[in-house]
């Protein structure tokens, strides 16, 4: 979608990404749930090749370094400029639909904060199918609810409209890639991005009820699932 690669094609988009969203020190506290919750769902095996796409400005980098080869992948020249600074063994700029690596090449492959920016998850689970050893691992999130999701799609606001994508098609759509799902997580009850304006005691309040909570009624879910078959 064109909106969103005009978004983060921008200097000061990919400048301001990381204290856009995880500014200050709620925003900080946010991050390091974030990362603590993938930090769960990463397979611990060191011999793999992974596969961070988008890779944006590389902000998952140090938790990927336990691998043998880490492989980042973006539409963005500026995001790609940032994840420079990172010790990736290779960036490459491409879209994710198309993404210029040899089939079966990848034991993991990480996509984060990329399908709430499209309508149609297919054609990336596709690819990622496509680059996947069998028993390869994806991980990824998708949101259940966002204000920016009734925006309209021409909507320019903020990089564009959420999308948000739901459990039994999620699976559904996986399942016919030949993924199985092995493991979730939902997190936060507010979009990320309302937390950074919070004071500090107030996100770390929610953040500590949370686990009091419903997952039905989480914002953000983060999959893992497993390539069963081609
Ligand atoms: C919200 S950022 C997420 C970056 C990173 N995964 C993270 O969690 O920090 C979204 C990224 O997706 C990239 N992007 C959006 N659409 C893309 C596409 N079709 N192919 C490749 N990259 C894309 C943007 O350039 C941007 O770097």
């Amino acid at each position: 979608m064109e909106i969103k690669k005009d978004f983060y094609k921008k200097k000061d988009v990919a400048d301001d990404y990381l204290e856009f969203r995880y500014g200050g020190n709620s925003g900080k506290l946010v991050l390091g749930e974030e990362n603590s919750t993938l930090q769960g769902l990463l397979p611990h095996y060191k011999e793999g090749i992974v596969l961070d796409v988008p890779v944006g400005t590389g902000r998952i980098s140090n938790m990927l370094n336990i691998y043998k080869k880490k492989i980042g992948a973006d539409f963005s020249k500026e995001m790609l400029n940032k994840a420079k600074e990172k010790e990736y063994s290779s960036l490459i700029r491409c879209d994710a639909e198309c993404i210029p690596l040899i089939k079966h090449s990848m034991d993991i492959v990480i996509s984060l904060r990329l399908f709430s920016h499209y309508k149609s998850m297919d054609p990336f689970i596709k690819e990622y199918s496509r680059l996947l050893k069998i028993n390869g691992v994806l991980i990824f999130d998708t949101v259940r609810w966002s204000p920016r999701s009734i925006q309209p799609e021409v909507c320019k606001i903020l990089g564009g409209k959420v999308f948000v994508h739901i459990r039994k098609n999620i699976i559904k759509l996986l399942a016919s890639y030949g993924f199985e799902l092995v493991d979730q997580k939902s997190r936060f009850l507010l979009p990320n991005i309302f937390y950074r304006y919070l004071p500090y005691c107030i996100t770390k309040g929610i953040i500590s009820i949370e686990k009091f909570i419903p997952d039905s009624l989480k914002v953000t879910t983060f999959w893992k699932f497993q390539k069963i078959n081609n």
